[in-house]
């Protein structure tokens, strides 16, 4: 976690994109874990990605088209289908006959799961069954065919490692995120005291109620309580249920490559009425994830001296478990052995 860079880790499944970005017979191309990808969308609506270079001579394939069942490549017209098989190779005459099936671009297993568009980058062609992560995590209190109401992105420019941290780093909002509609500065720290539990690929915020005062909160009708869990490969998933309805954040770090990183912030809520409010609440969000993002990129000029780091007692704790959780994974991929969560039930106390 020390410097810019930070090692990723394969084997798992990664946010590529919001279903709603990637219309039925188009394409999209992206780097993502330092692997040219193109996803696409069929014409009859299933998503797939392919690795985004053609097996002739390595052009990119997102410079080709896509007719809504094959892409073609633009240099010599070879097609591909969405499983990355070669299917047509315009030059061949009569008697030239290939076993087209042999040529292929690899392809990543895709799933679009409430909304979202899930991409699994294998270590060495495992699939995600053999890995143990046969399908994405699932949002708590909603259907699998349910997208998510809210979304926006930006690309930060740092590490995963130090994406994550801004994760779970409870008392950076005073500072970085003061708004008049949030908080105003860090005049009134409050004690925070909190119990943490670990679960499948991390630890969770055990679930508790908010405090009345919370104003954001009372539309969801008192009493409210939530839960926050963390898990590789970069995900936290908050789940607030009222008595008048639910929401589910899901916040996704994908990196682009070692020091390069997407974040995605999602929202679920069970009321529709909230859609009206769609233009300002994405605005609001992207306000408040840009202030992550400034933060990151002033770090960024220090982290290039490459200073020694330090992680303090309660407040930094999550950030040393995301450090020991992640160094656990890679280690028991290495090993050939089945992850064992090092985390022990926890309370931790910092004011914020
Ligand atoms: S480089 Fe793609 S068809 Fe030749
Ligand atoms: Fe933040």
């Amino acid at each position: 976690m020390q410097g810019l860079t930070a090692e990723i880790i394969k084997g798992l499944w990664y946010v590529a994109l919001p279903g709603r970005d990637l219309k039925a017979g188009a394409m999209t191309a992206k780097t993502l874990l330092g692997e040219p990808m193109l996803f696409g969308r069929t014409a009859s609506g299933e998503v797939f990605a392919l690795r985004d270079a053609c097996p002739h001579r390595g052009i990119p394939l997102r410079y080709g088209t896509f007719d809504g069942t094959s892409v073609q490549c633009c240099y010599h017209g070879w097609r591909f289908d969405k499983t990355g098989t070669c299917v047509e190779i315009p030059s061949l005459r009569e008697g030239q006959q290939m076993d087209l099936s042999k040529i292929c671009t690899p392809s990543y297993p895709c799933v679009e799961s409430q909304g979202l568009v899930w991409v699994f980058v294998p270590r060495a062609g495992e699939t995600p069954a053999e890995a143990g992560y046969p399908a994405p995590p699932l949002m708590p209190d909603f259907d699998a065919g349910e997208a998510p109401r809210f979304h926006c992105m930006l690309p930060f420019h740092c590490s995963m490692d130090h994406a994550a941290f801004g994760l779970m780093d409870p008392t950076h909002a005073a500072y970085v995120h003061t708004s008049w509609w949030f908080k105003k500065g860090a005049k009134k720290l409050r004690p925070k005291e909190k119990v943490f539990a670990p679960s499948e690929l991390g630890w969770s915020m055990v679930r508790h109620e908010l405090p009345p005062q919370n104003i954001a909160y009372k539309i969801l009708g008192t009493p409210v309580t939530t839960e926050i869990s963390y898990m590789l490969p970069g995900l936290r998933i908050e789940n607030i249920r009222g008595s008048k309805m639910q929401a589910t954040g899901l916040t996704a770090i994908t990196p682009v490559n070692e020091g390069e990183t997407e974040v995605h912030q999602f929202f679920w809520v069970s009321a529709g009425w909230l859609s009206a409010a769609k233009p300002l609440v994405e605005h609001l969000m992207r306000v408040f994830l840009d202030q992550d993002r400034v933060v990151v990129i002033r770090q960024r000029e220090g982290l290039v001296h490459d200073p020694k780091l330090m992680l303090i007692n309660d407040a930094d704790t999550q950030a040393r478990w995301w450090m020991r959780v992640k160094d656990a994974f890679v280690k028991a991929q290495a090993d050939g052995k089945p992850f064992e969560n090092p985390i022990q039930p926890m309370t931790l106390r910092w004011r914020s």
